[in-house]
C-alpha cells in the first residue's frame, strides 16, 4: 500500500510501534531567510503537519512559551538570537525534539549542535526527502523516550506499591507479636502505651531533634523482645537473680532481631537496641556513654524508667508519681541524660494523659483526654 492510499485510510504510511501522525505534530521553523522558511514550511504542511514559523532564537522563544511544539527545527547562524542559543535555552525540556539545518561546511557547528542536544541535524540546501525522514525519526525516538519515561515511572509506582502492601503485611505480623507479648506479659501493654505517650510528648518538646514517629514506633516495640524472655522470669515475685537478670538484658537485641527482616522499621533499631543504656555508661547491652547513646534511645530510657517505677510489679509496689519524679531527678546526669530528665519533670503535670491510656492504680495526673494514637507506624 502506497502512502496516499493509506492516508485515505487515514493512516500515514509511517508504520511501526510508535506511528508518526503528521496531524497530530506541530513543529516551529527557525529561520531568518523567509524565502527558505516559507519553503520548507509550506513543505511540512503539505506532508500535514502543524507548522509555525519564527525568524530566530527569540521569537521561537516566545513561540514555545504559549504553544506546544513537538518539534524545533532551526537553523544555526540566525540574527538577534543564534541557533545554539536557542537550543541552550530548550536543553531539558524533555517533550521536544530538536533538528539543526545546517549551511555547507558548518559540520563542526552541526556536530556542536548535537552535543548541545539536538536529535538530529541536516545540510542546507535541504533535501525535502532527507528532511521528512528526518523529522519522522526524530519524532519517533522522541516518542520512545517518552515511552521509556512512562514505563519507569509506571515501573516506579508499581515497586512503590508492591513495597506498601509488603509493609503493610509486616506491619500486621508485627502487632501481632506486641499482641502476643501483651497476652504473656499483661504488664506490658498498658507500659508500651504510656512510654509511648511521655516519649512522644518529650519529643514533641525536642525542637525537631528527633524524628516524633520514630519514637511513637520505638515505644510501642520497645519491650517486644521480652517476648523471647520466659514467663517465669518476667512475672517472677521476687528479686531475679543474676543469671535472669542476663536473660532480661537480652531483649533489646532480640527485639531488633525479630523486627530485623522488616526494612522500613531500620530506623527505630538504635532506639530499641540502646533503651536501657545509661547516661553515666553503666547500662546496657553495650555500655554507650552520653550522647553516644541515640537521642531518641534516651527518651525512651527516661518514659520507661519512669512508669516502671509507677507500677506495681510481680516484685514490689508501685512508687507514687512524686517519688519516681523524685528518682528521676536523683537519677539525672547517672542514669539519665539531664536535659531529658530536666524536660519530662517540668512538663509532666501539664501532660493530658490520652483516653484509653491508663495509668496505673493510685498515679494521679496526667489527666484523661482524648483517644490514644498508639500504633505502629513506618519509622
Ligand atoms: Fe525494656
Amino acid at each position: 500500500m502506497t502512502r496516499s492510499e493509506e492516508k485515505k485510510r487515514g493512516g500515514n504510511g509511517r508504520g511501526g510501534m510508535f506511528q508518526v501522525g503528521p496531524s497530530d505534530h506541530t513543529i516551529l521553523v527557525v529561520e531568518d531567510e523567509e524565502m527558505i522558511r516559507e519553503l520548507v514550511a509550506e513543505r511540512l504542511r503539505l506532508e500535514g503537519f502543524r507548522v509555525l514559523e519564527a525568524e530566530n532564537g527569540k521569537a521561537a522563544l516566545s513561540i514555545l512559551d504559549r504553544e506546544k511544539v513537538d518539534l524545533l527545527l532551526t537553523d544555526i547562524n540566525m540574527p538577534v538570537m543564534n541557533g545554539i542559543d536557542l537550543l541552550k535555552e530548550v536543553r531539558g525540556a524533555q517533550d521536544l525534539a530538536v533538528i539543526v539545518m545546517s549551511g555547507q561546511g558548518d559540520l563542526e557547528v552541526a556536530v556542536f549542535a548535537m552535543k548541545a542536544g539536538a536529535h538530529d541535524y541536516i545540510m542546507k540546501p535541504v533535501n525535502f526527502k532527507i528532511l521528512i525522514h528526518t523529522i519522522e525519526s526524530a519524532l519517533k525516538r522522541k516518542m520512545m523516550e517518552q515511552a521509556l519515561r512512562d514505563y519507569q515511572h509506571n515501573l516506579e509506582q508499581k515497586v512503590a506499591e508492591q513495597t506498601k502492601i509488603i509493609n503493610e503485611f509486616y506491619l500486621r505480623s508485627v502487632q501481632s507479636l506486641v499482641k502476643a507479648l501483651e497476652a504473656k506479659d499483661e504488664y506490658t501493654r498498658g507500659h508500651s502505651e504510656r512510654v509511648t505517650f511521655y516519649s512522644v510528648e518529650i519529643s514533641k518538646r525536642l525542637g525537631g531533634a528527633v524524628d516524633v514517629e520514630r519514637v511513637r514506633t520505638a515505644g510501642v516495640l520497645h519491650d517486644l523482645g521480652k517476648i523471647g524472655v520466659p514467663e517465669s522470669i518476667l512475672n517472677k515475685p521476687s528479686r531475679l537473680t543474676d543469671d535472669e537478670f542476663e536473660v532480661v538484658k537480652k531483649h533489646p537485641l532480640l527485639g531488633v532481631k525479630i523486627l530485623e527482616p522488616i526494612e522500613f522499621l531500620r530506623g527505630v533499631f538504635p532506639i530499641i537496641l540502646h533503651h536501657h543504656e545509661r547516661f553515666d555508661g553503666r547500662g546496657y547491652p553495650s555500655g554507650l556513654k552520653g550522647e553516644k547513646i541515640p537521642l531518641e534511645a534516651r527518651v525512651i530510657a527516661v518514659a520507661d524508667t519512669f512508669d516502671a517505677m509507677t507500677s506495681t510489679r510481680a516484685y514490689r509496689k508501685a512508687l507514687s508519681a512524686e517519688e519516681a519524679i523524685a528518682e528521676i531527678k536523683r537519677c539525672s546526669g547517672t542514669q539519665f541524660d539531664p536535659d531529658i530528665a530536666r524536660l519530662f519533670i517540668d512538663i509532666y503535670d501539664s501532660l493530658t494523659l490520652p483516653e484509653g491510656v491508663h495509668l496505673p492504680e493510685g498515679i494521679s495526673s496526667p489527666r484523661a483526654s482524648e483517644k490514644p494514637q498508639i500504633t505502629v507506624k513506618e519509622a
